[in-house]
């Protein structure tokens, strides 16, 4: 089996950080979505995969390389548009030739991995897998409408009236049949040549598309929130590092990963929370399901429930900072500047939430 990650896309919905960067290189637990879903790839036994890239292909490229990293081989798909994830599928179809392949969107998470899927689809043998999960807004999602007996009846991409809640997991399994599908289906009313429309086909053309409904946590990392709570999860995992001879006036507690070369000084550091190599934390305190990227200084300020990336500053913040997600390279300083006031310089699209 080969593996189809896909890695283009527009990213609107992370916007402003998606204007400088790829969503799928955002890291959680201070690495990027992407290379989660590599490696639950790898570590299904699919080591030939393609990534499919847009505006953004320089900086996967450049995180990803040749693959071998990861024990992979990678080829890159060049997308000149996010025309939509079928349409990712037909370009890729020289790269696939006649195998089956695991189709994972480069923004998703799935705990757990994928291995069992590939397990069941290579026994069962269908055209198409597709893994649901129930969810409460199945108006933002693709849906899937079972028969009675537990058969894909139908799928609709974001239904005003769904008939179920059953949403479109972003990873699928496909045998060769899906490139007839891709080739007959068109646009839809967005624009996009859209993945449940060519399932739909397969189901059309009467060929069996097997449902597994996921039980466990999965994630779409499009989002603030989303991110937000794919780092609650993963923090949980983290390798726990962070008991050493701290001095005294540092306190670690709970589950935390430090990176080389990390400087604490009279700080308290509550887990789960990963810091970067060559941080600085300086009298301040970082709590519960916090990333900080490598090279960020912190200096009297709080900081939790957040995702700070690379060289960040944060100083003289006399407010807690909680469920923020901080690009690179920012810059959240108190000014003795008089009159009294926030000064902000922000990118476009960008939020700040003053209490
Ligand atoms: P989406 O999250 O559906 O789309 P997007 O990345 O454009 O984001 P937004 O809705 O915020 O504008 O895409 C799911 C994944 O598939 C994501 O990793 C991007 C990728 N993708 C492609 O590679 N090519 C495409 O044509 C599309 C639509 C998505």
């Amino acid at each position: 089996m080969k593996g189809l990650i896909l890695s283009g896309g527009k990213g609107t919905r992370l916007r402003p950080l998606t204007y400088t960067s790829a969503k799928q290189l955002v890291p959680i637990a201070n690495k990027p979505v992407l290379f989660f879903c590599i490696e639950s790839v790898v570590a299904a036994g699919i080591t030939e995969i393609g990534i499919v890239v847009g505006d953004t292909r320089d900086e996967i490229r450049a995180a990803v390389g040749d693959g071998s990293a990861f024990g992979a081989r990678v080829t890159y798909i060049e997308q000149d548009q996010p025309r939509g994830l079928a349409h990712a599928v037909l370009i890729a179809e020289e790269f696939l030739g006649d195998d089956p392949f695991v189709m994972y969107l480069g923004d998703n998470l799935i705990a757990g991995g994928i291995t069992g899927l590939v397990e069941e689809f290579q026994q069962l043998g269908p055209a198409a897998e597709i893994l649901l999960a129930s969810v409460e807004n199945p108006q933002q999602f693709g849906v899937a409408e079972l028969t009675e007996e537990g058969v894909v009846r139908r799928l609709v991409e974001k239904p005003k009236e769904p008939k179920s809640n059953l949403a479109l997991v972003g990873v699928y399994m496909f045998s060769k049949e899906i490139f007839e599908s891709v080739k007959r289906i068109r646009p839809s009313a967005r624009g996009e040549l859209e993945i449940t429309d060519a399932i739909q086909d397969l189901i059309d053309r009467g060929l069996t598309v097997h449902p597994h409904q996921v039980k466990g946590w999965w994630k779409d990392t499009g989002k603030l929130d989303d991110m937000l709570e794919a780092n609650r999860i993963m923090l949980d995992n983290i390798h726990d590092n962070g008991r050493s001879n701290w001095p005294e006036d540092v306190r670690v507690e709970g589950r935390v990963e430090i990176g080389e070369g990390v400087e604490l000084v009279d700080s308290l550091i509550r887990g789960p929370v990963v810091i970067g190599a060559g941080a600085r934390i300086e009298n301040a305190f970082v709590g519960p399901y916090t990333s900080i990227g490598a090279g960020c200084s912190l200096k009297r300020c709080e900081v939790e429930n957040s995702i700070i990336l690379s060289n960040c500053q944060i100083r003289d913040i006399p407010l807690r900072i909680d469920g923020s997600l901080i690009g690179r390279n920012a810059r959240i300083v108190k000014t003795d500047f008089k009159p009294k006031a926030y000064r902000f310089m922000l990118g476009d699209n960008s939020e700040v939430g003053i209490t």
